[in-house]
This record gives structure tokens, sequence and C-alpha cells, in this order.
């Protein structure tokens, strides 16, 4: 099994609090993994899609300078409140809010102008739409995050994804359950990168990450939702075992 990569800052390695304010495997790791692939640079005006609490967008402001706008339509699960304030919250707690803007809205109905971002980044969110949209509202997201990069614009989607496998028999009733059941929103490597395509992106790169099991091992043991339900997402985990679920990234450009 791979070991995680090491955080470039000791600063947040408190993992309780990473996964009580991120929400799905790999936290900051996971942010960290994306900026350097998607190359992000200092002053790049970013959209973070499915942002949650906005952990995420305030470390990649603070530690990559890019100038960001978090975006979730939710509530958060345990006070009720916009994800949108959670944000503003996060970003006075981390130094950045002269980086950070947060909006409660989501994709595909964003409001933004045309071509307003350099990067957009998503990681963990738009599987949970395929999930309630079907394939066409998935392709509807991605359509959307083209309309508003700018052409040469990137985009880093970070995904929970199966393998490309069989699902096997003894975990189908595991990943048939809850709100969001993980056969319906995952899909294997290939057929999201062919998504991607299909809404006019170019593939840079796409791959399973090399830490995907890893992640989900520190989701399971530090999400506090995985705390109160051991016999939810973290009994899915032991009986999957490594053979069907992942986690896979694709990294885009909008063609110029
Ligand atoms: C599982 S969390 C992932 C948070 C964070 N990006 C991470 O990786 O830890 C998914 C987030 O997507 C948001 N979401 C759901 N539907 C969305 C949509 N249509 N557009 C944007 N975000 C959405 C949810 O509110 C939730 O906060």
């Amino acid at each position: 099994m791979t070991q995680p990569t090491p955080f470039p800052t000791d600063r947040h390695l408190d993992l309780d609090e990473v996964y009580a304010q991120c929400s799905g495997p790999g936290g900051l790791r996971l942010s960290e993994f994306m900026a350097r692939k998607m190359g992000l640079t200092p002053g790049s005006r970013l959209l973070d899609i499915g942002c949650n609490r906005g952990v995420q967008t305030c470390f990649l402001a603070q530690e990559f300078g890019v100038k960001a706008m978090a975006l979730d339509p939710w509530h958060d699960r345990m006070q009720g409140d916009p994800m949108a304030e959670h944000v503003r919250r996060n970003a006075e707690a981390w130094g950045v809010s002269h980086l950070v803007l947060a909006q409660k809205a989501g994709v595909p109905d964003t409001g933004f102008a045309s071509e307003s971002f350099d990067f957009a980044y998503s990681t963990t969110a738009l599987e949970m739409v395929r999930g309630l949209e079907g394939e066409q509202g998935y392709l509807a997201c991605l359509k959307e995050i083209l309309r508003v990069l700018r052409p040469g614009g990137v985009f880093g989607l970070g995904e929970p994804m199966h393998l490309d496998v069989p699902l096997p028999l003894d975990l189908e009733p595991y990943v048939s359950q809850g709100d969001f059941p993980w056969k319906e929103c995952f899909r294997d490597l290939r057929s999201t990168v062919n998504d991607v395509e299909r809404a006019g992106f170019a593939i840079i790169e796409a791959d399973y990450a090399p830490d995907a099991w890893s992640w989900w091992m520190e989701y399971a043991a530090h999400d506090p939702f995985c705390k109160q339900t051991p016999d939810g997402d973290p009994l899915t985990l032991k009986v999957d075992n490594g053979r069907w679920t992942s986690f896979g990234y694709v990294i885009a450009r909008k063609p110029e």
C-alpha cells in the first residue's frame, strides 16, 4: 500500500481538524496534489466548485497565491449555515480574506460571465451531481466550467472513481445504499475522461491518484460522519479492501 505524500507545510497536520473542515478523501493533501498538477500561479483567478467549508480554497490561496472564488450551493449538515459563510469565516482565520470570495451557488448555474477564470478546481463534488442528475446533469456542469474558463485556462477535476474492474458481488449492497450510492456516483477513469472531452476540453493528464487508497483510509479514520457511523462508508471501504473504490484526477485545458 502506498504511503501518503508529505504535506508541504507542518501547519495543517491535525487530520481531525482537516477532515472536519473538508468533506471527502484527501483533504489538503489532495489540494496540494491537484495544485501542482494544474500548475497554479500566484495572482491567477481560480474557481473552486463544491468548496464545502472552503478550507481547500484557503489553502490554495495561502500556498499558491491564487485569487479564489469559492462556490457551494448547500448548507452544512451540522449547524445548517450556508457553506459560503463558513468559507468567509475560514478565510478570516487563515488570513486570506483578501484572496478568497465565496458565493452560495453551484454548477451548472454559476451566473458568472464567460471566460472569468484562469483555473477551475473541483474535488469530490461533481460525482454527487451525477448521482442526482445523471450523466446529462454531469455533462452540463462540465460545459459550464468550460464556459467560465478563459481560453487556455486549466481545469483540475479530482473525483472518487472506481477501478476499471467489475463491481465485486459482495461489495454491491454496500455501494448501493444511502442518499448518494457510490454505484450511481462513481465512474472509472476512462469514462470520466470521455465526459471531460465531450464537454470540449483537451486532456493534459489523467490517472488514478497514487495515494488514492491512503486518502480513503484517512477519510474513514478522521471524517466526523465516518466516526459517527462506522457501519457506513468505513465499513464499505473495509469490505472493498482496495478492490474497486479509488480516486482519480483529470487535468484538462480549454482550447484556445
Ligand atoms: C463532498 S464535498 C467536497 C468538498 C471539498 N471539495 C473536498 O474535496 O473535500 C462536495 C460539495 O459539493 C457541493 N455541491 C453539491 N452540488 C453542487 C453543485 N451542483 N455545484 C457545486 N457544488 C455542489 C456540496 O454542497 C458539498 O459541499
